[in-house]
């Protein structure tokens, strides 16, 4: 550690959550069901037809009740910043409603009137893996043309009810998860085997249409609000010297990387028309929509978890376990105990990739370890002496600051689950990520009770010094 801090000042820290993984109640205050609601295993298991008990986010971690105690223990790590989602089924029920529910706007109010008591800006996300599972059922999700006008009456609500309070906003989690997790991230509920690379790259480009008139939106009715884009970030390393590595990583970027080209270019890039050529896709791309689409982002935020690598050679093509996509193991990385490979320069990497690709400020919305933690006594008081997820973020971290030194723009940091959530690509609570450790495991037992692990100590240090104990 060196007194010295590469970090800015002003730069925002904090934490990350949605709402599907903390709020629970789902169905308190005129809530409708959202695609989570009927997925009790996650992405690794079919959706049910009914929420189901051993569902874990139907309760979450109660934050519906607990919101205020919650944000209390934020702001004494000293957060400046706290990203969450708003749940679309509390504020559109049927997602395609009308009217908003009163009830549902009113909660985000009371959650804003906290951050606000506690000088904590917030930075919402529109959509989070929770579409209103009506709009699964009745159009499959974002194949249809018509959520885009669903999503832009939700959008228009949130920003004239909460504009003048805040300002970052973030349109779609994820948005390049899409292909990957076609119900989770997109409501669609055609199963992924069945469906065509037509209707996902349809679905792709409503999204990304949605996304732009939101922003355009935003520049109208909340003429301060910041509106970024949000992307899952995934270093891709060739797994040998050979060219045809090289390309194979280049073809695997460009698949990732379409999404920040278009909202940030406001168009799509020719590596991406070649795609669909060459797969005799002609999508359905309106005049109207390549107009929208030039509504380009204030800013670029992004997950950042592992790194993965790639190859040309079908031989050596094994499937590692990752966030949603996965990849070619890389024999040089350790990995979690859910296999996600660690690696803290990938996020170097990702931020001057950004950065020299994109010229926008970045923001790192999500980044951290899940894992298993013990709850024990030290000195009579109950924590969780988590080493291993304070040298993962420690590590992570110190590469931002070597990213600042490369002179890259990066607003802020948010730690993902800064509190014990339900996890998304799993439903478990095992998989915790928090600064807080919350008393409650995967068979739904537990008080609910929150308790400070050591991490969450280090993580206030870190924030007093804006950087410079790392
Ligand atoms: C991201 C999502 O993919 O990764 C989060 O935006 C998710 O919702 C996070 O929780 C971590 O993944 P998991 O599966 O460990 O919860």
């Amino acid at each position: 550690s060196t007194t010295t801090t590469p970090f800015p000042e002003g730069f925002l820290w904090g934490g990350a959550t949605a709402a599907n993984q903390i709020e629970g109640a789902y169905r308190e205050g005129g809530k409708g069901l959202s695609v989570q609601d009927v997925m009790p295993r996650g992405i690794v298991a079919p959706r049910t037809a009914e929420p189901t008990p051993d569902n874990l986010k139907l309760e979450g971690i109660d934050f519906y009740h607990r919101y205020a105690d919650d944000i209390a223990l934020f702001a004494e790590m000293g957060f400046g910043v706290y990203r969450f989602s708003i749940a679309w089924s509390r504020i559109f029920p049927n997602g395609d409603d009308t009217e908003p529910n009163e009830e549902g706007l009113a909660f985000y109010d009371r959650v804003l009137d906290e951050l606000e008591k506690h000088g904590i800006e917030p930075l919402v996300t529109i959509s989070h893996y929770e579409t209103p599972l009506n709009l699964a059922e009745k159009y499959d999700g974002w194949t249809s043309r018509e959520l885009i006008s669903f999503y832009e009456r939700y959008a228009r609500t949130l920003f004239e009810r909460y504009g003048s309070r805040v300002k970052y906003w973030l349109t779609f989690n994820e948005i390049n998860s899409l292909l990957h997790a076609p119900f989770m991230s997109g409501g669609i509920n055609t199963p992924k085997d069945e469906l065509t690379d037509a209707q996902l790259y349809q679905a792709m480009h409503h999204e990304l249409v949605a996304s732009a008139r939101a922003t355009r939106i935003a520049r109208e009715v909340a003429p301060d609000a910041q509106v970024g884009c949000m992307v899952l970030s995934m270093p891709i390393y060739p797994l040998t010297p050979a060219p045809a590595d090289a390309v194979a990583v280049m073809d695997a970027d460009h698949a990732n990387l379409v999404y920040g080209d278009v909202h940030t270019r406001g168009r799509y890039p020719g590596y991406f028309l070649r795609t669909l050529r060459e797969k005799g896709i002609e999508l359905d791309i309106t005049d109207q929509d390549r107009e929208d689409l030039l509504n380009t982002v204030d800013f670029v935020s992004f997950s950042y978890y592992m790194s993965i690598a790639e190859t040309a050679d079908p031989a050596k093509k094994t499937a590692g376990k990752g966030n949603i996509m996965g990849g070619v193991p890389n024999p040089t990385l350790e990995a979690s105990e859910w296999g996600w490979q660690i690696d803290p320069v990938g996020l170097r990497l990702v931020l001057n990739q950004f950065w020299d690709r994109w010229q926008k400020p970045l923001f790192i919305v999500e980044n951290g370890l899940g894992a298993k933690d013990r709850l024990v006594e030290v000195d009579g008081v109950k924590t969780v002496v988590d080493d291993y997820r304070i040298a993962y973020l420690n590590d992570h971290l110190v590469q931002v600051g070597e990213a600042l030194e490369d002179g890259v723009t990066v607003l802020g940091y948010t730690s993902w689950g800064c509190i014990d959530i339900v996890s998304a690509s799993t439903a478990q609570l095992s998989k915790r990520y928090g600064f807080i450790y919350v008393d409650r495991n995967d068979d739904g037992s537990g008080s609910l009770e929150r308790y400070r692990k050591k991490s969450f100590d280090w993580y206030a240090e870190v924030i007093r010094t804006n950087g410079a104990t790392l």
